[in-house]
């Protein structure tokens, strides 16, 4: 079977956690400050605060650019549910915006027309490695006031023009769970050039507490610390964080594959009928969290998943979350290029690790369940 994902991981992560069990300080500590300054030089932002996944980096980035109780955050619908869980968690609601019908990110030219006097933010999402056109969508932020928290939960290391996703947003949030680029089992980080921001951040994603865990035990003193306003435990472990700092330390070599393996399936799915390769903007360069096609056939995509799991490999598909039962309402929005994106493109394998061979694989039962 070939697997959507393969984690590409091994003694050296398992050796950095097993160091750290062995040091006696598991939570947020040393190894989260080395992962967030390894973070921040690679994207080239001034602050990195690692948080327990990319779903709390968006909620506090939500809650960090102020989004309040009744506001309404701009949003594609075709992505992973967290996007718009993270706006409801800040009691926002979701305004879903058509995407592109060539990259499947979110229409920058539809973002204008969607813009109310509630609306306080625009949540774009660089969806499976494609930096979304995050240039665009600043400028229109900047005409309306408006703060862009960007969701990268797939794409660390994707560039526009030259700049790699972290600092092209006011916030971006980044996901190391087991499917991404770079994973730490579970976990996240918000990358920013704000100090304030990223202050805000630090704060709430321990309790709000006054003063850290770790500065009251170094302290030498009695510190009683206050919690001036509710926070949440948003924390990663040092054992998560030392697995990220081993990753960073491979991470040009694993983007890298990623690309190769991308450029590979583009030139072998060229032979196949039926199916259309990401497209791949000018400028833009992609990380290929997984291989993302557009079906061209009568045959339905759960069809085609379906015998592709017959024939040993395993596919996903993103959605639409205002399909879900949870995001669902008697006045859907009119989201033509999301619907069709959600019934006719599958996700297939790719990940560091996947050979030539496993991937001749794919392309060869791609085509026959075509
Ligand atoms: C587009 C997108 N946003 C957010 C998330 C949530 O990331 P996490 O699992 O780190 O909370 C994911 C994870 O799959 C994702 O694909």
């Amino acid at each position: 079977m070939i697997p959507i994902t393969r984690l590409s991981i091994g003694e050296e992560e398992a050796r950095a956690a097993a160091d750290v069990v062995r040091s006696g300080w598991l939570m947020n500590g040393p190894q989260t400050a080395e992962f967030e300054r390894l973070v921040a030089e690679y994207v080239g932002a001034e602050h990195a605060v690692a948080v327990s996944s990319c779903t709390t980096a968006l909620h506090l980035g939500l809650v960090a650019a102020g989004v309040q109780p009744g506001d309404e955050v701009i949003c594609p619908s075709f992505s992973f549910i967290a996007t718009a869980n993270a706006i409801r968690y800040v009691g926002a609601t979701p305004v879903f915006v058509d995407v592109d019908p060539g990259t499947f990110n979110i229409d920058p030219e539809l973002i204008e027309p969607a813009i109310t006097e509630r609306t306080t933010a625009i949540l774009p999402v660089s969806q499976i490695g494609l930096p979304a056109d995050i240039p665009a969508i600043m400028k229109i932020a900047a005409r309306h006031g408006l703060t862009v928290v960007e969701d990268a939960a797939p794409s660390f290391g994707a560039t526009v023009h030259g700049q790699r996703l972290g600092t092209l947003s006011d916030i971006t949030c980044f996901s190391f769970d087991a499917r991404k680029i770079l994973t730490t089992g579970e976990g996240g980080m918000v990358t920013t050039d704000d100090g304030g921001v990223a202050d805000r951040i630090r704060l709430l994603r321990a309790h709000a507490a006054s003063v850290s865990t770790a500065d009251r035990d170094r302290a030498g003193r009695v510190i009683l610390e206050t919690y001036p306003e509710v926070g949440f435990n948003y924390k990663i472990t040092d054992i998560q964080a030392a697995i990220g700092v081993v990753q960073m330390g491979r991470v040009d070599e694993i983007v890298a594959e990623r690309r190769r393996l991308g450029r590979r399936y583009d030139l072998l799915l060229d032979r196949v009928d039926g199916v259309v390769a990401p497209l791949v903007p000018e400028g833009f360069e992609h990380v290929y969290q997984s291989y993302n096609v557009r079906l061209e056939t009568d045959r339905t995509q759960e069809q085609v998943m379906t015998d592709m799991l017959d024939l040993g490999v395993a596919t996903r598909r993103i959605f639409a979350i205002h399909t879900q039962p949870a995001f669902r309402r008697p006045e859907q929005p009119d989201l033509p290029v999301t619907l069709e994106a959600a019934d006719r493109t599958i996700l297939l394998p790719l990940f560091v690790g996947l050979t030539n061979d496993e991937q001749d694989q794919v392309v060869d039962a791609l085509g026959k369940c075509l």
